[in-house]
């Protein structure tokens, strides 16, 4: 949600966080220093290690049956830059609303006033709709992954539009935006909040959602999940509502999502920790402990106030789990919630097809601002390898590998969960360092590395400590600072993974304070102008790709893409020399289509949307390598040179990369899922209209946004997140 380069209407930008202290911008700094001539020279800048590459396997696994090869895809006319507060796609495609926030989940829901009145919330769709997976059904309304009319999506709803505490299009006068906030506000404000699950069906050529289905169901803020894996029953886990450190209540700003080879969804959570308040005096109520260094690693300084307030909905235990306080006198946090965020920032399965089954928080996976969980391919009898990005300026990316190798059979068990625990409750966690060469190392997070276990910040104590504080134990080892790494997905044609990197205002040439110089992966500092404002550092974000090495902890990888303006400077800046229509900023949602091998990338922009609302783009890419390497010239402020040497996509072309989708005005475009025969996509708008004052809350006339009512869709003119689906009129394949 709102990843804005510059935040205008919020006093503080919970979206984009930035606690990344580690003196270990590694890279840049090795950088740095060679390219001013002081030493560390560990190789030649701007030479392919060709003995490394030379060793790595393809891990192709497309063919003769490849999808793209068959497909003619991007065949469809450009979609023009656009400011129009609509939807815009391509002539001869047709874009519907089918999901809004507050449609009705459950028989006996009334219809959504949108005035600020509805109730009944955990009932009803959530609000900012994200990442979404697609869980296809037969007729006899069981699991079936080849129904191309009949399924369940299971949708991410990660926040809600908010300017001063208060979640202002959902209360009739914009809500409370003092403190304490009332248990009523607050208690819509946590049930929009989550993940829904709803039936969705083609129906005479139309689709719709099924408002009424026994399959539909939410999970919310508040919702009982159980920890799993290497965390699970630890002390950091003990709260008063779980002193065995087995259960929390609730998934917090969903993001990114992943879909499993046994057919569960994965949901990642975000920006969870502006949802905890802390005390002004809590580093020493705490002792000092190394709970505070672990606190302050994930965004929450004591006297940090919280998003919403929600803690001060009541005395009731659920708005007081919200203090992430110690104020109890136990020595062990089971009688207050001292402990409460550490159930926070994992990725969690939910069986959508089973809404009996309680979902799992998958702490092996690591904590952190978690994103997508890709999958790379499932190969019989081998490890499963899962990707993923922590969404922070200056963060890493992480891969998780199973214990377990794969058995075919698991892709069809009866009991999802059960194989669940069996491939992501034991495991291996590593994180990304990327080299200047294009080569890179997964280094793996365990006590096993001195480095981990000799950490001086903080003193792990074993694999669950890692699991939980996955970013000190990603410091320790000198992983690569990134530009805000978001989403990742698979090329199902060779297995390469890309992954976004939004943006990031810390990369400087001449870095001061918490800013650090570009680097070969993140090689962007420059100056965008936004009418008279300046956006600094990397504004327009980039996206880099990973190909497997030989062996689990090598990787090559280069720049795929660098989102840029068309007009802007080819040496620095539009790199990847876009054009008109193919220009955009700030990328974010990125999902592969099985159906036709098309590389959808969606933007969450703040930094070109004086030229043009938020878009999502058609990609087909090609490799890792298939650019050769650039030179990016910069000059110092004290007349020195930085060239910082770095491989390259191939330039795009019209044939490889066009604009599809145009959003609403304030809109983010987010989540992708598609039917398997490619005829139909599922794309989120999240947050029209997110630009309105709160004070206007009152006046239509002055709402950024009016979609979806301007669009037929629904009551009131309270602009709504919404989920649309995407057909062509012929009936072909989304993107040809
Ligand atoms: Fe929710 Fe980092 O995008
Ligand atoms: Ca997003
Ligand atoms: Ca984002
Ligand atoms: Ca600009």
């Amino acid at each position: 949600m709102n990843h804005r380069v510059d935040a205008p209407e919020q006093a503080i930008d919970f979206n984009n966080e930035n606690s990344n202290t580690s003196a270990n911008p590694t890279f840049d700094a090795v950088l740095g220093a060679r390219l001013s001539r002081r030493g560390l020279l560990r190789g030649s800048v701007g030479t392919v290690g060709t003995a490394v590459l030379g060793g790595l396997g393809v891990t192709a696994c497309g063919g003769s049956d490849d999808p793209v090869a068959e497909a003619k895809v991007l065949g469809f006319g450009a979609v023009a830059k656009s400011l129009a507060d609509t939807v815009v796609v391509p002539a001869g495609y047709t874009a519907s609303v089918l999901f809004a926030l507050g449609d009705p989940m459950a028989a006996g829901v009334a219809a959504y006033k949108n005035d600020g009145t509805d109730g009944d919330f955990d009932k009803r769709a959530g609000d900012h709709h994200d990442g979404m997976e697609w869980f296809g059904l037969g007729a006899d309304g069981k699991r079936n992954d080849s129904a191309t009319e009949r399924g369940l999506l299971a949708i991410n709803h990660e926040a809600t539009t908010d300017e001063k505490l208060s979640s202002f299009f959902l209360h009739a006068n914009g809500g409370t935006s003092t403190l304490p906030r009332p248990a009523s506000e607050v208690d819509k404000e946590t049930a929009i909040h989550g993940v829904a699950v709803i039936e969705v069906a083609k129906s005479a050529g139309k689709w719709a959602y099924v408002p009424g289905s026994s399959q539909n169901f939410r999970l919310t803020a508040l919702s009982p999940i159980e920890i799993a894996g290497p965390a699970r029953g630890h002390a950091q886990l003990i709260t008063k509502y779980s002193p065995t450190g087995t259960m929390t209540r609730g998934t917090l700003n969903n993001c990114g999502t992943g879909k499993t080879p046994w057919g569960t969804f994965l949901t990642g959570e975000e920006n969870w920790f502006g949802y905890f308040t802390r005390g002004a005096a809590d580093d020493a109520a705490r002792g000092n402990d190394k709970s505070v260094t672990s606190l302050k690693r994930y965004g929450r300084s004591q006297g940090a106030a919280s998003r919403h307030g929600w803690e001060t909905g009541g005395a009731d235990d659920k708005y007081q789990r919200w203090n992430n306080s110690k104020t109890g006198a136990s020595a062990n946090g089971s009688d207050d919630y001292r402990n409460e965020m550490n159930g926070m920032g994992y990725i969690v399965e939910i069986d959508a097809y089973d809404k009996t089954r309680m979902a799992k928080k998958r702490t092996a996976l690591g904590r952190f601002a978690h994103e997508s969980a890709a999958f790379g391919k499932a190969v019989v009898g081998q490890p499963l390898s899962i990707y993923m990005g922590d969404d922070s300026r200056g963060e890493y990316i992480y891969k998780f590998v199973s214990t377990a190798l794969w058995n075919a059979a698991d892709a069809n068990a009866a009991d999802r969960m059960a194989v669940g625990d069996k491939y992501l409750d034991s495991g291996k966690l590593y994180v990304a360092k990327f080299n200047a060469d294009g080569t890179g190392t997964w280094v793996e997070l365990a006590l096993a590395n001195t480095a981990i276990s000799g950490y001086a910040t903080y003193k792990f104590a074993d694999a669950a400590d890692i699991a939980i504080n996955t970013r000190l134990a990603a410091d320790a080892v000198g992983a690569t600072k990134m530009d805000r790494p978001e989403w990742n997905a698979v090329n199902p044609a060779n297995g390469e993974i890309y992954f976004t990197l939004t943006n990031n205002s810390n990369r400087s040439i001449d870095p001061t304070g918490s800013q650090y110089l570009p680097d070969a992966s993140n090689p962007r500092a420059y100056t965008d102008m936004k009418g008279t404002s300046k956006q600094n550092g990397n504004p327009n974000g980039h996206l880099v790709r990973l190909k497997e090495g030989a062996s689990v902890s090598s990787f090559s990888w280069d720049v795929y893409l660098f989102g840029a303006e068309a007009g802007a400077d080819k040496s620095l800046v539009n790199i990847s020399a876009l054009t008109a229509d193919q220009d955009f900023s700030s990328p974010d949602g990125l999902v592969f289509s099985k159906a036709t091998g098309i590389c959808w990338i969606q933007t969450d922009d703040g930094a070109y949307t004086d030229v043009s609302n938020c878009m999502m783009l058609a990609a087909v890419p090609g490799q890792v390598g298939d650019g050769g390497k650039k030179t990016l010239s910069y000059t110092k402020a004290d007349g020195s040179k930085l060239d910082i040497v770095t491989p390259v996509g191939k330039a795009a072309t019209e044939s490889t990369l066009k604009r599809f989708l145009v959003g609403p005005k304030g809109s983010e475009i987010t989540g992708l899922a598609e039917t398997p025969d490619g005829k139909a996509i599922f794309v989120n708008i999240q947050h029209p209209g997110e630009g309105t004052a709160m004070a206007n809350v009152g006046d239509a006339t002055k709402y950024q946004s009016q979609w979806p009512s301007n669009a037929g869709y629904g009551a009131g003119k309270r602009p709504r997140s919404a989920t649309i689906v995407i057909t062509k009129n012929d009936g072909g394949k989304i993107g040809t």
